[in-house]
């Protein structure tokens, strides 16, 4: 029946920018985010770490060495002393001046406007880091039921799981690495007991291990895409959304129009 046909509605990849569009803007830095905006991504993708003073910063490496003008562990650094550093010269020189972000920074400018996956960057070294995260999560009423454009994830499973217990509305998600090619439906069934998404990397996704997290009631979101050909593999393999460097290879592929 034609009627059906016409109005049957396509595949809708989620699209989600790997700190930003980081193809091409510097990494986790506004601009970056300000592109993947203007590139109609659904979701940024954000790295989030700890500051000497306690401050939630948005920076991917646990060295602020290749991405910035300086050297030495972010940890190590105050807000204020990390803001004095140039973030965006590694990239290209354009970009010189551009700031590391704070979390409430990117939240001010982006809630509402766009989906924010905030993955907790080895939280192992920022004790507390999940309370300071939820509470701030809390203090922007973005810990709601109704808010489904929040995402949390982190590899380190214990975290996720602290978080969530923290912010029970959140959805929140498992990333694996390539160790967890041969995840048992166990291991998969346990992490559905406080997971929304299991987010692995692309090189272990196959359309069983897809089959077998849909089963669980999780959705999969593998990262992180750099090419046309990686997008077109993930779009057979019938995933829910792609982690990507380029938003366009997500949003030009027929099976998104
Ligand atoms: O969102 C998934 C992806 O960001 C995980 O790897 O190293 O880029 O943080 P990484
Ligand atoms: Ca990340």
């Amino acid at each position: 029946d034609v009627t059906t046909v016409s109005t049957q509605k396509q595949q809708q990849m989620v699209n989600i920018a790997h700190r930003g569009a980081s193809g091409h803007a510097p990494e986790n830095t506004m601009v970056a985010f300000e592109k993947a905006f203007e590139m109609k991504a659904d979701y940024i993708e954000i790295d989030v770490q700890m500051t000497k003073d306690g401050k939630l910063v948005i920076i991917h490496d646990t060295t602020v060495d290749r991405t910035t003008d300086g050297t030495g562990n972010v940890g190590d650094f105050t807000l204020n002393e990390l803001q004095q550093l140039d973030a965006g010269s590694w990239f290209g020189k354009e970009f010189a001046g551009v700031k590391i972000p704070t979390f409430k920074e990117v939240l001010d400018a982006y809630r509402g406007k766009i989906g924010i996956l905030i993955e907790l960057k080895s939280p192992e070294l920022y004790p507390g880091i999940e309370e300071k995260v939820a509470e701030v999560l809390k203090t922007y009423h973005m810990d709601k039921p109704s808010n489904n454009k929040i995402i949390i994830q982190s590899f380190n499973h214990e975290s996720v799981q602290i978080s969530k217990a923290l912010l029970p509305n959140v959805p929140h998600g498992v990333l694996a690495g390539l160790s967890w090619a041969d995840v048992t439906d166990e291991q998969l069934a346990e992490f559905a007991t406080y997971a929304d998404y299991f987010n692995p990397n692309m090189n272990i996704v196959s359309s069983n291990l897809v089959n077998r997290v849909h089963d669980k009631g999780m959705k999969i979101y593998p990262y992180t895409v750099r090419t046309q050909r990686q997008a077109n593999n993930l779009f057979e393999l019938k995933v829910d959304g792609i982690i990507t460097d380029f938003p366009e290879y997500v949003n030009n592929h027929p099976g998104n129009k």
